[in-house]
């Protein structure tokens, strides 16, 4: 069970993010694998990539990575902010990987809830 537009959100900024933070003709995946308890859905692309250490912050509210480039992209920097918030919402968690020049792979999880428990 999840709120659809909420979810929605989720989906747009990160597809949003790939396609923005990629050069032409890069390569962005999506994919969903499913348990019994979770689903994951994991987002990559083939764009600039993410240091190590602008990885721990890009959650945080107006982050945005490497100051000097990030006039060029544009944004507020609130995008993975308000994605985190909602798959906190859903209990769910958000994971990332990257390497700069190589690209980046977003995993959310979100539990599956049957009805009422
Ligand atoms: N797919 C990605 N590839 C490279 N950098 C990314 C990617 N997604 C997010 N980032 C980095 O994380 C920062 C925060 O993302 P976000 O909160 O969506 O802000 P915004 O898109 O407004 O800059 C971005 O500014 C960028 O530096
Ligand atoms: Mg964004």
């Amino acid at each position: 069970m999840a709120d659809h537009d909420l979810l929605n959100q989720v989906w747009t900024n990160i597809i949003g993010n790939s396609i923005k933070f990629s050069m032409d003709g890069g390569i962005i995946n999506v994919s969903i694998k499913q348990d019994i308890k979770y689903v994951i859905v994991r987002i990559s692309d083939t764009g600039i990539g993410i240091s190590s250490e602008d990885q721990k912050r890009i959650f945080e509210r107006f982050f945005k990575a490497d100051r000097s480039h990030s006039r060029k992209y544009g944004g507020s920097g609130m995008g993975l902010a308000i994605v985190k918030q909602i798959i906190s919402l859903h209990q769910g968690d958000i994971r990332v990987e990257s390497e700069p020049g190589q690209g980046t792979t977003f995993f959310v999880t979100l539990p599956i809830i049957t009805s009422i428990e």
